[in-house]
C-alpha cells in the first residue's frame, strides 16, 4: 500500500483539508486496494496556487543556467528511482513492467533531461525594424493528467514549465497519482524552491472547475477526454487563460494496393494493442484495399493472437489489464456495440479465460466489415479494439481517414516514403506516421480539429509556456 495521505504544497507535505474525503486506488490486474489518496477541496486548491503564485517571481528570475542545472539534477534522481516509478504505474494501471520501465519511465526521463538543452529559449528575443521581441514565462500553470502514459505527460507539461520559469500545481488522474508523489520527493530531496512543484490529488468532477476558473492562474495544461477537455476550456474561458488541450483521437492508418502488407498490418495492429490500446494517437482505423482485404484480416489475426495477456509482472506478459475496471467495461460496451452494429469479430471479444476473470482484462480485438460510420469507426474506443476498412480507391481512403470529429494522429504504409508522404500530407491530423516511423519528443505532438489545441514537446510545446512582449524604440 501507498502511504502518502497528504499534498505536497509550498515544499512541504501537507495534510488536506478535508481528511475523511479519500480516493481509493485498485490494482487493475487483482482488484486490490493498493493506494489510498486524499480528495482535494477548493481549500487545497487555493493553498496550491497560492504556494505557485508567491514562488514566481524569484523562480522566473532565475538564470537558465540554474533552471539547468535542476533539471539535470532532477532526472538524475529520477533515474534513480527509475523501478519505483516504473512499479508505480504498473501497479495502478496495469501496463506490463517491462514497458512500464522501458517506455512510460526510460522514455520519459530521457525526455525530461532534453528539456536541459532549452532552457535558453525564454531568453530568445528576435528584432525587426524599431521591435525586439521578448519572452517571459506565463506565469502559474496548472497541469492535469490522464491514467494512460502518467509520468510521460506529466514531463511533457512540466519540462516545458520549469525550463521557462513557470510554477505548476499538478493534478494527476485520480487512478494514477503515484508517480506524481514520487517526483514531489525528488523535488525535495533536490532543493528545487518551495512552491515551483505543488501536487495535489482529486477528482476532475469536484475540483477541476475550480483549478481552472482560478483567476491567479495564468494557464491551464490539459491531457484526457475531450469531454473533460471541454469542461476545462468552460472554466477557463471567463479569466482568458491559455488553454493547451491533448484530447481524444480516432487515427486512420491507410495501406496503399502496392505497400508490404505483412509490414503494414503488423505494425498496425502492434501500434493499437501497446498499452492495451490506451494511447490517444492509437491508429485504430486501418484502412486496406478491397483487393487485399481478406489477406489483411488474416495477417491482423495472427498478429492478435500472437499476444500474451496476463499478470503485467509476468516477463512474458505482452498486454496486462485495462488500466481501471471502469475503462475495461467501456470497452466492453464497445466490443458489444460493433457486434450489434454488424461488424465482424475476427478475434478477441468479451470472454475471457478464468484466469484472467479477476482483473480488468480485455483480450485484443480485431474488426473486420467494419463500415466508416460505425460508431466503433467514429468514437474513441481506448482499448485494444482495432477496425479494419476496406476502400476502392486511394482518395476514398484519404475522404474516410478525414471524414472524422478527431485528428490527433496518422499513418500511411505505401510503397515508398515519397509516396507515403503525398498522401501524408493530405490527411488532416497533427501526427502521420510513415513506413513504420515512430514518434520523438523533438516534435510537436498535439491535434487538429476536436482533438485538441496547442502542442506539446519540442520547440512548439515550450511556446504555449511564454508569453510574448513586442518592444518598441523611436528608432
Ligand atoms: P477524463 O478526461 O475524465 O480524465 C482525465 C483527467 O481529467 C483526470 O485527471 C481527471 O480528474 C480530469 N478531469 C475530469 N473532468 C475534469 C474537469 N471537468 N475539469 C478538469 N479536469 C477534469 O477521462 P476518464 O474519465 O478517465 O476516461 C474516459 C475516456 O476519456 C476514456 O475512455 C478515453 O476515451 C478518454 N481519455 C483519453 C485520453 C487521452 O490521452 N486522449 C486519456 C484519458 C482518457
Ligand atoms: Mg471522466
Amino acid at each position: 500500500m501507498y502511504p502518502k495521505q497528504q499534498f505536497y504544497i509550498n515544499g512541504q507535505w501537507l495534510a488536506a483539508a478535508n481528511l475523511n474525503d479519500t480516493i481509493q486506488i485498485k490494482n487493475p490486474a487483482n482488484g486490490k486496494l493498493i493506494a489510498c489518496t486524499p480528495s482535494a477541496t477548493e481549500q487545497d486548491v487555493d493553498a496550491a496556487i497560492a504556494a505557485a503564485r508567491k514562488a514566481f517571481p524569484a523562480w522566473s528570475a532565475t538564470t537558465a543556467e540554474q533552471r539547468k542545472l535542476f533539471i539535470i539534477a532532477i532526472a538524475d534522481e529520477m533515474q534513480n528511482r527509475r523501478d519505483d516509478l516504473a512499479q508505480a504505474i504498473t501497479d495502478t494501471m496495469g501496463c506490463p513492467i517491462e514497458h512500464s520501465i522501458q517506455v512510460q519511465v526510460q522514455d520519459s526521463i530521457d525526455a525530461f533531461r532534453e528539456f536541459a538543452d532549452m532552457v535558453g529559449f525564454v531568453d530568445e528575443t528576435e528584432q525587426q525594424q524599431n521591435m525586439t521581441q521578448y519572452k517571459v514565462a506565463i506565469g502559474v500553470c496548472v497541469l492535469i493528467n490522464p491514467w494512460n502514459y502518467p509520468l510521460s505527460q506529466l514531463v511533457g507539461k512540466l519540462g516545458p514549465a520549469m525550463a521557462t520559469g513557470c510554477t505548476v500545481v499538478v493534478k494527476p488522474a485520480e487512478q494514477t497519482p503515484v508517480q506524481d508523489y514520487i517526483m514531489a520527493e525528488i523535488f525535495a530531496k533536490v532543493g528545487v524552491p518551495a512552491g515551483v512543484f505543488n501536487l495535489i490529488t482529486g477528482y476532475g468532477h469536484k475540483i477541476g472547475a475550480h483549478l481552472c476558473a482560478h483567476p491567479e492562474v495564468d494557464m491551464v495544461s490539459f491531457t484526457g477526454s475531450t469531454a473533460a477537455g471541454v469542461s476545462v476550456a468552460k472554466a477557463a474561458a471567463p479569466t482568458i487563460k491559455r488553454v493547451c488541450q491533448e484530447l481524444g483521437g480516432k487515427s486512420a492508418m491507410i495501406i496503399t494496393e502496392d505497400a508490404d502488407l505483412q509490414a503494414a498490418v503488423t505494425y498496425g495492429v502492434e501500434d493499437v494493442m501497446f498499452n492495451c490500446g490506451q494511447t490517444c494517437s492509437a491508429l485504430t482505423r486501418m484502412f486496406v484495399p478491397s483487393s487485399c482485404y481478406q489477406e489483411a484480416i488474416g495477417i491482423a489475426k495472427s498478429a492478435a493472437e500472437q499476444h500474451i495477456v496476463g499478470n503485467p509482472l509476468d516477463p512474458n506478459s505482452t498486454m496486462g489489464p485495462l488500466s481501471s475496471a471502469e475503462q475495461q467495461q467501456r470497452v466492453i460496451d464497445y466490443i458489444n456495440i460493433g457486434i450489434n452494429e454488424g461488424a465482424k469479430l475476427v478475434t478477441g471479444g468479451t470472454e475471457l479465460a478464468d484466469e484472467l476473470k479477476s482483473g480488468a482484462y480485455v483480450r485484443p480485438t480485431i474488426f473486420a466489415d467494419v463500415k466508416h460510420d460505425m460508431r466503433i469507426a467514429q468514437q474513441e474506443i481506448f482499448g485494444p479494439v482495432l477496425c479494419m476498412i476496406a476502400y476502392a480507391d486511394e482518395q476514398q481512403a484519404i475522404e474516410m481517414a478525414n471524414d472524422s470529429i478527431y485528428g490527433l494522429a496518422s499513418a500511411v504504409y505505401a510503397k515508398d516514403t515519397p509516396s507515403a508522404l503525398k498522401i501524408a500530407r493530405q490527411l488532416r491530423a497533427g501526427q502521420c506516421y510513415i513506413q513504420g516511423g515512430y514518434f520523438n519528443t523533438l516534435g510537436p505532438f498535439g491535434g487538429f480539429k476536436q482533438s485538441g489545441n496547442g502542442r506539446e514537446w519540442g520547440r512548439e510545446g515550450l511556446k504555449e509556456y511564454v508569453e510574448l512582449q513586442a518592444v518598441f524604440t523611436p528608432e
